[in-house]
């Protein structure tokens, strides 16, 4: 199977890529990443001489480069996980979201149909349902209701691929996960955030009163869901993933500051987000039933190894920390903490 992944060098999509090429011995991949802040030739750098993996550095949004690359095929599928993908800088500045996440699906869209593209897998996320209260699940019925910038681009999104499907009977899929976590997550997400700063003994910054509740699921456990859904789902279909596993913000810092042996002291309550979700936690139970697929890692132990891991790639935190990721860490944190 010859697959185009865009947004390989990204926290999901470097894990994605690695585990198929692991897992099947007839897999190649062409990754096509922009390498955009988030981007990082690092997460992929014990595979980049495989002869199976190509790099190409690129705009999803630039449809001669993503034809040129579609006639050098046969590609038997797209995954696309290629997006701007953090709801804080959405807040700040939506533009790149309404191009790389809007404009940019629907190139490749048009690019894949065009090559006759026999899978198209567009990675969503559960955000485009918007809130739960106290209770409930989100199921793949449950109404599209965006809160954030973010949101609605992946919703715009997943609305056109579900129009290709229905004005054109083009075989894509949709798939919409919940929150993630595990190694090679860039540290503005609240898990490598929150470990990175508590290593260094910086404060963790958390949001309104830190009873927020996110559905926690390993990034390995997603990378089997698209696996899944690329295979064996249905044309047209949406599959909903996630671990079953919900946690409060606090409940999450409660766990790292224990894991690595820091203090309370480091938890500073601050302005909270603009429009923050309440609460995600997601029906799974069709992907279950039509994927076969189960969440395999258990959030105790998937998170202790994520911590351990953060340790174990210190220089690889600062790196990125080192660069870009200082004047926005200003804008967004600079006057909340002080
Ligand atoms: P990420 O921000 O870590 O990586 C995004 C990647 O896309 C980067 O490598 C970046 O360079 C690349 N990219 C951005 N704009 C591009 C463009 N115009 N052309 C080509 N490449 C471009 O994101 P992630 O957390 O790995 O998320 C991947 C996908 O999964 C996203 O579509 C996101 O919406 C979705 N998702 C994420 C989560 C989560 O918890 N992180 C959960 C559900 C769904
Ligand atoms: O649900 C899937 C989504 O999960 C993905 O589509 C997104 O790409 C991904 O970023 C994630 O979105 P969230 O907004 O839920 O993730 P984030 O890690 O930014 O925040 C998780 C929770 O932690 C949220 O309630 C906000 C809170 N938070 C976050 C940060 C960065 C804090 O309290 N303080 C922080 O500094």
């Amino acid at each position: 199977m010859r697959l185009l992944v865009t947004g390989g060098c990204g926290f999901i999509g470097s894990n994605f890529i690695r585990h198929q090429l692991a897992d099947y011995n007839d897999v190649s991949v062409v990754n096509l990443d922009l390498l955009t802040y988030a981007g990082n030739l690092e997460n992929l750098a014990d595979i980049k001489d495989d002869s199976r993996y190509e790099f190409r550095r690129g705009d999803i949004c630039d449809r001669e480069l993503v034809d040129e690359i579609l006639s050098g095929g046969p590609f038997d599928a797209v995954v696309n996980f290629a997006a701007e993908s953090h709801v804080d800088r959405s807040i700040l500045d939506s533009g790149p979201f309404i191009q790389t996440n809007i404009v940019g699906t629907q190139v490749l869209l048009d690019a894949a149909r065009g090559a006759k593209i026999g899978r198209f897998v567009q990675v969503s996320t559960d955000e485009v349902y918007g809130s739960l209260g106290e209770t409930g699940l989100f199921t793949e019925e449950t109404p599209l209701a965006p809160s954030s910038p973010y949101s609605a681009s992946k919703t715009a999104a997943d609305l056109l691929v579900r129009a290709y499907h229905h004005s054109f009977g083009f075989p894509a899929v949709t798939t919409r996960c919940s929150n993630n976590y595990g190694p090679y997550q860039f540290p503005e997400k609240l898990i490598p955030l929150f470990i990175s700063n508590a290593a260094q003994d910086k404060a963790l910054p958390v949001y309104g009163t830190g009873t927020n509740v996110r559905d926690w699921i390993h990034v390995d456990d997603h990378c089997r869901g698209i696996d899944a859904a690329l295979r064996h789902g249905v044309d047209g279909e949406v599959y909903n993933f996630g671990g079953s596993n919900e946690r409060t913000n606090l409940e999450i810092t409660h766990a790292i500051l224990k894991l690595l042996h820091k203090p309370e002291s480091l938890i500073h309550y601050v302005t909270d987000r603009p429009g923050h979700d309440l609460r995600y936690a997601i029906d799974s139970s069709k992907a279950e039933r039509e994927l076969q697929w189960t969440p395999q890692v258990d959030f105790e132990s998937g998170l202790k190894a994520t911590v351990d891991w953060y340790q174990q790639h210190a220089d690889w935190v600062a790196h990125i920390k080192s660069g870009e990721y200082q004047s926005y860490y200003e804008q967004q944190y600079g006057e909340r903490l002080q």
